[in-house]
């Protein structure tokens, strides 16, 4: 006797990356920040008082929502913090689609929206990216046609982590009439030098909510911490009806706080990591792997399509990823359409970087 909903039972729930417990790893896998947090977060956790977790957390974290709100210059109004970003998405799906209505993605993008909008009972369609990753002309209308309450759209996408523009993004959120969520989990990698800032259209649409997560640009994954941005009309039901009713700690909110205070500081292991993306594809070029030109911390990589030693790229992509594996360095490969001849590569320290490309090197030269 099953005692689950009937779309639970169906389902098979999210898949994550693999978090191995051994240091000695080189983990390229999951899209985490190779540098620690700032000194300002360490200082913020000394500082924390074990007699202040005594009491509840400030319920809606407003001090983080004083500090996010100066930053992005909105006001506290249009910030919501979450338990991650993933909290986040289950809240907009639980927030704005009944079960029964649609939700709509670019496909492929992150593996857990189709979980949560499964959660919730909702029909989920999928609008094929092009080849390059780039959104077909008719995108936004194709969008719209499917009806959706509701579509992600990941920017700089994943697993690509190509950038779609300011303007291609604001022509979606005129055309589409649901809900449009821009998840920029991977925001803080893009080359400041594109000058590339959605938050504007927050004013512009009371439709779109933004996606910020402190997971990745301020080495956070760890704390559990993210946070929407939006028109009030979109982030006040979320705030005071659906979300549970201390959903972030004590703790995570002042070290979140503290990080998003210190940017400037974070920054600096931003700009090295753009430094070794790009010489990692160069050097992975030289391979002859062919990377999608990335504005995030990680690169998808095509494998050589001519060794003879495999019938098909697929075959050696599974093999680099097993090699790497057994040899101590986990990137992520994802079985499924389009995927499976690549590899998703989280850039590194220098050093790990150097490991990986070295062994790559060596598979391809002999078996
Ligand atoms: C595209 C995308 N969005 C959102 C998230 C959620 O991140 P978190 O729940 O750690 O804030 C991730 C995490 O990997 C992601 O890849």
């Amino acid at each position: 006797m099953s005692y689950e909903r009937p779309n639970i039972q169906r389902m098979t729930g999210y898949s994550s990356g693999e978090q191995p417990q051994q240091s000695k790893v080189i983990k390229l896998n999951t899209n985490e920040n190779p540098y620690p947090a700032t000194p300002a977060v360490a200082k913020a956790l000394a500082e924390f008082k074990v007699e202040d977790l005594r009491r509840y957390p400030q319920p809606f974290a407003n001090a983080f929502r004083e500090v996010a709100a100066q930053y992005h210059q909105v006001e506290i109004d249009n910030i919501i913090p979450t338990n991650g970003g993933d909290e986040l998405i289950r809240l907009l799906i639980t927030t704005f689609v009944e079960p029964g209505q649609s939700i709509a993605l670019a496909e492929p993008s992150y593996s857990l929206y189709p979980v949560l909008a499964e959660i919730q009972d909702c029909p989920i369609k999928r609008i094929d990216l092009n080849d390059d990753w780039t959104m077909g002309a008719e995108f936004a209308e194709q969008l719209d046609a499917t009806g959706a309450k509701l579509a992600f759209i990941v920017n700089p996408h994943a697993p690509s982590g190509l950038l779609c523009s300011v303007d291609e993004l604001r022509r979606i959120a005129s055309t589409f009439s649901g809900v449009l969520v821009i998840d920029e989990a991977y925001i803080d990698f893009v080359d400041p030098d594109i000058a590339h800032n959605t938050v504007a259209l927050i004013a512009e649409f009371d439709n779109v909510v933004i996606l910020r997560t402190m997971s990745k640009g301020y080495s956070l994954a760890g704390l559990r911490f993210a946070y929407g941005i939006g028109s009030k009309n979109l982030i006040a039901p979320m705030l005071y009806k659906t979300r549970d009713s201390y959903n972030t700690d004590a703790i995570s909110q002042a070290l979140a706080a503290a990080a998003l205070a210190d940017r400037a500081t974070a920054a600096i292991g931003w700009q090295k990591v753009r430094e070794e993306r790009s010489r990692v594809a160069l050097a992975l070029s030289a391979l002859e792997f062919q990377c999608a030109p990335s504005q995030s911390n990680f690169l998808l990589a095509q494998v050589p399509s001519d060794d003879p030693r495999f019938e098909t790229p697929e075959l050696l992509a599974r093999e680099c990823y097993q090699r790497l594996k057994d040899d101590g360095i986990l990137v992520r490969y994802f079985d499924m359409p389009r995927l499976r001849d690549k590899l998703r590569i989280t850039i590194g320290t220098a050093q790990e970087n150097a490991a990986l490309l070295q062994h790559l090197e060596s598979y391809l030269r002999k078996s």
